[in-house]
C-alpha cells in the first residue's frame, strides 16, 4: 500500500458524536436558553442544508447564517464587513484593543508588526521546542504508568508549554498554571456575554458570568503585565514575541504600544496560541482512540520517518498521515466552530439582501458537516484529505482557521506544532477508548467536550 494511499481494508465507518440539529430556526426564548448551554444547539437543519439562513426574531435583530462557499468568501474576503461589535464585548475585558478584535488602521499595523514570527521558516526553527514540550509530557505518562487521564488538561499543559517556550525568551513563566486556569475559567461563562450581546443588553446588566468573566480578565491581565514589567527592568531587547511588541512601531504615528496594548496583545497570543491547539488534539486523539486502526497507521508512519529519534523540522513536511488525521479532526471539530461579521452596507447573497448592521454567522462547524458539501459528512475519514480531494476543494468549505486578511495569523505554527506534538504521542503511547465516552462537543469561543476527555493513556 502507498504511503499517501487510502485504507486497503475500509474499517468500521466510525460517526464521532454530534449534535442533533432543530428541525427549524428555534424561538427566541427556546434559542437562549439552549445558545447558554451550547451555542451549536441552536443551528437548525437548514443551516447544513441551505445556502444561506436568515433568521429575523423582531423587526431590528436579523441573524444569517452564510454556509456556501462563495457567500463565505463575500463574509470573509470582501471590504464591506468588520468583526462586531459582540466580539469586542465578550472578549474585550481580557483581550482589550489587541489584533485579534481591532478593525481598520489600528488591526493593520498589529497584524504587520506580529507577522515575521510567523513565517514559515522562523516557525520551523520552534521545532525543537515543541518536541521538548511533548517530552516532557509523555515523561509524566511515563512515571504515572497506564492509567485514564484527562487528556484534554494534558493537552492544554502541552501547548501552554509550547507557546510559552517559543514566543518567551525566559521560558515557561511563573504565571502559567494562573493563566491556564483563569482562560478556561473564563470561556467557561462566555455563552452568557455572548447571548447578553445578541440581545443588545446593556454591560451593566449583570448575568451569572459577569462577576467570574471580570475576575478572570483581572487576574490574567495582572500575571501576563508582570511578565511585561519584568522584561521592561531586564531591557526590553529579545527576538521573542515579547520583545517584538516592546519594538513594534505604528508606521503612521511612529508611537510604540504602550504597556496596557502590549498586554492585550501578549495575552491574546498566549490564550490563543495555545487553547485552539489543546483543542485540536485532544479531539484527535478520542477519534484515534474510537479509530484504532488509523492509530497504528499513524504510529507506523512515524516510525517510518522519524525511527525512535526525536520528531525535526525536516520530518514534518513527511507526516502526511499524520496530517490527513489532524486536518479530518478539525473538520468534524473546528477549534474555532463559528466566526461572526457585520456587513458595513446593505448587501446581496444572490437573492437574499442583507441590512447593513446585520449578525452574519459564519458557522464553521455547519460549514464542515454541511450535506450539500460533503458526502456522509458525519463519518470520520481522513482520505477526504487526499492531495487532489484536497486541492478541489473551495478554500471557503474547509477552514479551521477562517480565510482572508483575518486568517489565523498562527496557521503554519498550529499545523507544524499539531504534527510534531501528535506524533510524538501517538508513537510514546497507546490510547484508548471506555467504550462508554460520548462527549457533546460544546462551543465556548472554542470547541470543548462536554465532561472532559477521560482517555486510557498506555505508554509503549
Ligand atoms: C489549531 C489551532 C488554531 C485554530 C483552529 C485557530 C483558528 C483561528 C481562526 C478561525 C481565526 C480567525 C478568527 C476570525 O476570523 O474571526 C484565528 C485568528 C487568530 N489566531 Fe488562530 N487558531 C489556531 C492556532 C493559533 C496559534 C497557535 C496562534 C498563535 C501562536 C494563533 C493566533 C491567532 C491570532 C493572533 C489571530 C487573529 C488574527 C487577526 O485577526 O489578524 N492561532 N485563529
Amino acid at each position: 500500500m502507498a504511503e499517501t494511499g487510502a485504507l486497503a481494508v475500509p474499517a468500521a465507518a466510525l460517526y464521532p458524536p454530534t449534535i442533533v440539529p432543530p428541525e427549524r430556526p428555534l424561538r427566541l426564548r427556546s434559542a437562549l436558553a439552549m445558545y447558554v448551554r451550547n451555542p451549536l444547539r441552536v443551528l437548525s437543519r437548514p443551516v447544513y442544508e441551505d445556502p444561506i439562513v436568515v433568521f429575523e426574531p423582531s423587526p431590528k435583530r436579523t441573524i444569517v447564517w452564510v454556509t456556501r462557499p462563495d457567500f463565505v468568501e463575500q463574509v470573509l474576503l470582501g471590504d464591506n464587513f468588520q468583526k462586531t461589535a459582540v466580539e469586542k464585548r465578550v472578549l474585550g475585558s481580557s483581550l482589550g484593543d489587541g489584533i485579534l478584535t481591532s478593525n481598520g488602521a489600528h488591526w493593520r499595523w498589529q497584524r504587520r508588526a506580529m507577522a515575521p514570527l510567523f513565517r514559515h521558516q522562523e516557525i520551523l526553527t520552534y521545532v525543537t521546542e515543541m518536541t521538548g514540550a511533548a517530552d516532557a509530557l509523555v515523561a509524566r505518562w511515563r512515571a504515572a504508568g497506564t492509567g485514564v487521564r484527562a487528556v484534554d488538561e494534558d493537552m492544554t499543559d502541552a501547548t501552554f508549554d509550547v507557546i510559552a517556550r517559543t514566543m518567551l525568551m525566559g521560558g515557561v513563566p511563573a504565571e502559567a498554571e494562573l493563566l491556564k486556569r483563569e482562560g478556561a475559567a473564563f470561556l467557561t461563562k462566555s455563552s452568557w456575554e455572548l447571548a447578553w450581546a445578541l440581545l443588545h443588553l446593556p454591560t451593566w446588566l449583570p448575568h451569572p458570568g459577569t462577576w467570574p468573566m471580570r475576575r478572570a480578565s483581572r487576574r490574567m491581565r495582572g500575571a501576563v503585565g508582570d511578565i511585561v514589567s519584568r522584561r521592561r527592568a531586564e531591557g526590553a531587547e529579545g527576538r521573542d514575541l515579547l520583545g517584538r511588541l516592546l519594538a513594534a512601531r505604528n508606521p503612521e504615528t511612529g508611537v510604540a504600544m504602550d504597556d496596557e496594548h502590549v498586554v492585550s496583545n501578549l495575552l491574546t497570543l498566549l490564550e490563543a496560541g495555545h487553547e485552539t491547539t489543546a483543542r485540536a488534539l485532544t479531539w484527535t486523539l478520542y477519534l484515534l482512540a474510537r479509530a484504532p486502526e488509523w492509530q497504528d497507521r499513524v504510529r507506523a508512519e512515524v516510525m517510518a520517518v522519524a525511527g525512535s529519534g526525536p520528531i525535526e523540522a525536516a520530518h514534518v513536511s513527511r507526516l502526511l498521515i499524520t496530517e490527513r488525521v489532524i486536518k479530518e479532526s478539525m473538520r468534524l471539530y473546528p477549534p474555532a466552530p463559528v466566526l461572526v461579521r457585520m456587513p458595513l452596507t446593505d448587501t446581496k447573497f444572490g437573492d437574499v439582501t442583507v441590512r447593513a448592521g446585520a449578525q452574519i454567522v459564519v458557522p464553521i462547524y455547519a460549514i464542515h458537516r454541511h450535506r450539500k458539501l460533503w458526502s456522509d459528512p458525519d463519518r470520520f475519514d481522513p482520505d477526504r484529505f487526499l492531495p487532489d480531494a484536497e486541492k478541489a476543494m473551495p478554500r471557503t468549505q474547509y477552514m479551521p482557521f477562517g480565510a482572508g486578511p483575518r486568517i489565523c495569523l498562527g496557521m503554519s505554527f498550529a499545523l507544524v506544532e499539531a504534527v510534531v506534538l501528535l506524533a510524538t504521542f501517538v508513537r510514546a503511547a497507546r490510547f484508548d477508548w471506555d467504550g462508554r465516552h460520548f462527549p457533546e462537543p460544546v462551543s465556548r469561543v472554542t470547541l470543548r467536550p462536554k465532561g472532559g476527555m477521560p482517555l486510557m493513556v498506555a505508554p509503549l
